[in-house]
Order: structure tokens, then sequence, then C-alpha cells
């Protein structure tokens, strides 16, 4: 059986209106990674990083999937393999599109987590500091989001995954942020044909075998087609 394991970065989501980080404007242009995206910060100063969380949680639900989402629920759906979509986003816009095995690495927007217990549970659309565990009750909840310095989720399945994969492909991720952006020498290590869909070549983007320019949006639909075609 034939696997396809799938990366996505803040790129594929673009075009439901959710900004990515690097571009000019784009998030990390207007917050500073260390006051909203680090333990420290959240140490420092829980409410900004709280309602920064808060903003993109109202954001992410008023945002649609795509196209290029939509492909990939399809392939997952249609193709005789398996298919696998880990994403640094942190956004629900893969399942709501209608992809099953997504793996948030980065975590979830719409999960709440105790700094205490480690409990999880589904977070309010608006989240205050000092809100409490409903399973340990300690005043501790946090977003559910992976910060820089913290371990990502879920990596040894990422790894057993990508040491199996027969395609690999990277979808809207600027390479910038490890360890995903070496995924794809894992891929290569295992034998997997390599793939890259971004609008320019990314900071990984000579690893690959193939890359493929365009926005998410058109240039998946029609990949998706391809694979789905020469299966049959
Ligand atoms: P970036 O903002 O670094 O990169 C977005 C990438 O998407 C860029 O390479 C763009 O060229 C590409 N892109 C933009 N629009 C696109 C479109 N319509 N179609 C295809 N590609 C498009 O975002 P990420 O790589 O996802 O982590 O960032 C990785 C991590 O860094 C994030 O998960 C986040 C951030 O800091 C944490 O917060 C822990």
């Amino acid at each position: 059986m034939k696997k396809i394991v799938i990366l996505t970065g803040a790129g594929i989501s673009a075009e439901s209106g959710l900004g990515t980080f690097r571009a000019e404007g784009g998030l990390w242009a207007q917050h500073r990674i260390e006051d909203v995206a680090t333990p420290e910060g959240f140490a420092r100063d829980p409410k900004l990083v709280v309602d920064f969380y808060n903003a993109r949680r109202a954001q992410a639900a008023e945002a649609t999937a795509n196209a290029g989402h939509r492909a990939l629920a399809d392939l997952e759906s249609k193709f005789y393999g398996e298919v696998v979509v880990i994403t640094q986003n942190v956004d629900d816009l893969h399942e709501r599109a209608g992809s099953r095995k997504v793996m948030h690495m980065h975590g979830s927007l719409t999960s709440a987590l105790c700094a205490a217990c480690d409990h999880r549970w589904e977070a309010p659309l608006v989240m205050a500091p000092g809100d409490a565990c409903p399973s340990c009750g300690a005043p501790a909840a946090r977003p559910d989001i992976v910060w820089f310095g913290e371990m990502p989720y879920e990596m040894d399945e990422i790894f057993e995954h990508l040491a199996t994969a027969d395609i690999f492909a990277s979808i809207g991720t600027s390479g910038n942020v490890y360890p995903a952006a070496g995924f794809v020498a894992e891929a290569r290590r295992a034998g997997a044909r390599t793939i890259e869909f971004n609008l320019e070549r990314s900071d990984v983007g000579s690893q690959f075998d193939e890359i493929v320019l365009g926005s998410a949006s058109e240039t998946l639909p029609k990949w998706v087609d391809q694979l789905l075609a020469d299966q049959t």
C-alpha cells in the first residue's frame, strides 16, 4: 500500500484569509515572537498572549476551507493507499474540508491545555488568563499551542510516517522552522519522491525532487487529479 505524507504550513490557509507569519506585513511583522509565542512571553504577560490567540481563534472560526484543503481531503478519501496530513497550522481548516488523518504538530486553536496537569479540553471562543482547568481546578488554562522552545507534538509517530513514505509533499511552508523544515531530508533518506508546492522556492527548496510554483488552491487540485488518475 502506498503512503503519501503531506506537510502543510500557513500558505495553504492564506487563501482562506488567514495571514502567514513571514510575509511582509505578516503576523511576525506585527507581533514579536518572544512576546506572544514563547513560554517566557506567556509568563510575563498572559493576557497579551491569550488575547493574541483569541483573535486568531475568532479569525479561524470565520474562515472557510479553500480548494487546496478540499483537494487534500479528496485525495485522502479516494486514494487507494494511505494519506497523512501533518500540519504546522493551528486552524482546523483541514478537518473542516473533510481530512480525517491530520496531525497538529504545533497544536490547535480549538484546544485548551492545563499547564498544571496537562489535561486538554475544547477551548471556548474567548479564553481568559487564569481560567480554571475542568479536571484539576488549577487556574492554569493556556492555549494548546506549541511555542518556540517547546517540543512539537506527535514527533515519534510523524517520524515513523516519514520513514515509510512513498511520496512526501510540502505545501505552503517557508522551511524556516525545525523540525518541520527537516522532514524533506528524512523522507528522502527513506526513498520517498519529494515535491514542494509554494508561491516561491522555500529555504529548503533545493532538497526537493520537484517544485510546483503557484497558489495552493490552483496547484493542489491538479496534482490530486493526476495522482487519482494514475492509480486507475
Ligand atoms: P510562513 O509564514 O513562514 O511561510 C508561509 C509560506 O507559504 C511561504 O513560503 C509562502 O511563500 C507560502 N505561501 C503563501 N501563500 C501561498 C499560497 N497561496 N499557496 C502556496 N504557498 C503560499 O509560515 P509557516 O512556514 O507555516 O509556528 O511557518 C512555520 C511556523 O512558524 C508556524 O507554524 C509558526 C511560525 O512561527 C509557531 O507558531 C510555533
